[in-house]
């Protein structure tokens, strides 16, 4: 079932942290339930509470049926990327005492939910696997020579090099939920993270611009930024597709050259 796109909402207000929190939980449960519903829990809170902290603590002291998925709790897996407050962000690294409440907490949009705040994914890591994301160099190294990179092009690339596969930039993209061919952001940033890659080669940068440049690809981004406002480690997906929507115009017009 797949969930709809609210609008987006930025946390304007902060309240002070209080000692209970008021969280508006989506549930779905499909061996039992018909519908989505939403239940409400209130929550003692601590300092720095997070919104994951939030779901754990229902989940050991009320409810043991409530699913989350999880793992490191430090913004790095990417395995906890919900919608919270009408925003796609990761629960481990949003605090309780930030958001206005009752907080709300869906599964992120535009995916299918599994159940509760757990969705697919499969069809994300499809499009992630479409751009090739692995080292493709043009050449084999001679016996003994490494693959080389300058610490300018290394600079280049870090931009883009932190994405933890969240999936919250994707959901936050209208083009993504429309066209199943089109890769999306996350995957755009990490085909730009190869297609700058200086190691690969003249050949292998060429080939994969061509691979992308085409009405279901970085032509099918709409620059409306969704996806580099939500993304809970600051990449602009959006700016490196417009990079590589250049370099394809400008290699169509070789005169600019
Ligand atoms: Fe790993 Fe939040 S639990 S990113």
């Amino acid at each position: 079932m797949a969930t709809t796109q609210e609008t987006q909402k930025t946390e304007t207000t902060s309240t002070p942290e209080s000692e209970t929190a008021t969280l508006d939980v989506f549930r779905y449960i499909p061996e039992e339930d018909d519908e989505p519903h939403t239940e409400t829990y209130e929550v003692e809170t601590f300092e720095g509470m997070t919104v994951l902290d939030a779901l754990i603590k229902i989940r050991d002291e009320q409810d043991p049926s409530l699913t989350v998925r999880h793992s490191c709790r430090m913004a790095r897996c990417g395995s906890d990327a919900v919608y919270i407050n009408g925003t796609q962000r990761l629960a481990c690294n949003t605090q309780v005492g930030e958001l206005k409440q009752p907080v709300q907490v869906e599964p992120l949009p535009r995916f299918d939910v599994i159940r509760d705040l757990v969705v697919e994914m499969n069809e994300f890591y499809d499009r992630m696997e479409s751009v090739e994301p692995w080292f493709q160099p043009d050449h084999e190294p001679e016996t003994g020579e490494e693959y080389l990179q300058t610490p300018e092009n290394r600079r280049n690339i870090d931009t883009v090099l932190d994405c933890i596969w969240c999936g919250a930039c994707t959901s936050s993209c209208s083009p993504a939920a429309s066209d199943s061919d089109f890769p999306g952001p996350a995957a755009l940033a990490k085909a730009y993270r190869f297609y700058k890659d200086e190691r690969e080669g003249e050949e292998t940068r060429r080939r994969r611009l061509e691979m992308l440049e085409n009405s279901h690809g970085i032509y099918r981004c709409h620059t409306q930024f969704n996806c580099t406002e939500v993304c809970p480690k600051d990449i602009s997906p959006t700016e490196a597709i417009m990079e590589m929507s250049r370099d394809a115009i400008k290699e169509k017009l070789r005169f600019w050259r």
